[in-house]
């Protein structure tokens, strides 16, 4: 890991970790992903060798850094969406000052329309967002992804009552495997079986 990433990252985190301490609600946070889960999907991304991987919810992007830094190992790149262009702002200046700004594609606007044009094969969906609808950002990725492709989801656990029908719908999935990863706020992971 690149120390200007490091750099970044600790800023993120440390911003996180205030806003939360002062129980600031969550549209006034900056609503990092757990520093756990982000290090353990690098180590899922590297081990894995995934290239193409899609982010729904970026706010600063603190999680797309993770991403973006396995991706550059992997010569692959990162496309991240979010409807919030103040938080885009404030995330194409931190992909940048970590010099990881040319593996990440910004998508602005609500992922349910801007994802539904890209055609390029998915080796891993993360989804970090809005928890009304993760099942149809999982649908709309679905196609595309990859045999052996992964969808994480987060939240599984701080979020359980609100994400029940996305755990439940993954996990009776005829065409997945999945298991939930009590890390974080609890990641719930899929693979896909076949193409
Ligand atoms: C929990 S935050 C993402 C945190 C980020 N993954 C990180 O680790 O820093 C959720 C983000 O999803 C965005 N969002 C909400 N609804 C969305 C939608 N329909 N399409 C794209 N982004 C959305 C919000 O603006 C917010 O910035």
């Amino acid at each position: 890991m690149e120390p200007e990433v490091i750099d970044v990252m600790a800023r993120l985190e440390m911003r996180d970790q205030k806003e939360r301490a002062q129980g600031s609600p969550g549209s006034d946070r900056i609503q990092a992903l757990h520093p756990a889960s982000g290090r353990f999907l690098y180590v899922l991304a590297l081990a894995k060798g995934v290239k193409s991987i899609v982010e729904v919810g970026t706010s600063h992007g603190y999680s797309t850094l993770w991403l973006a830094s396995a991706a550059k190992v992997n010569g692959g790149k990162v496309v991240t969406c979010d409807t919030n262009l103040e938080r885009l702002a404030a995330a194409r200046s931190n992909f940048a000052e970590a010099g990881l700004a040319d593996v990440i594609e910004i998508l602005e606007g609500d992922a349910r329309e801007t994802l539904r044009g890209r055609a390029e094969p998915v080796d891993l969906l993360l989804i970090d967002t809005t928890k009304s609808y993760y099942e149809t950002y999982f649908d709309i990725v679905y196609q595309r992804l990859v045999k052996g492709g992964l969808v994480v989801a987060d939240n599984v656990v701080s979020h359980q009552d609100e994400l029940e029908d996305y755990v439940s719908y993954v996990e009776n999935h005829p065409n997945l495997e999945s298991a939930m990863v009590p890390i974080g706020r609890g990641l719930e992971i899929s693979v896909k079986l076949t193409s």
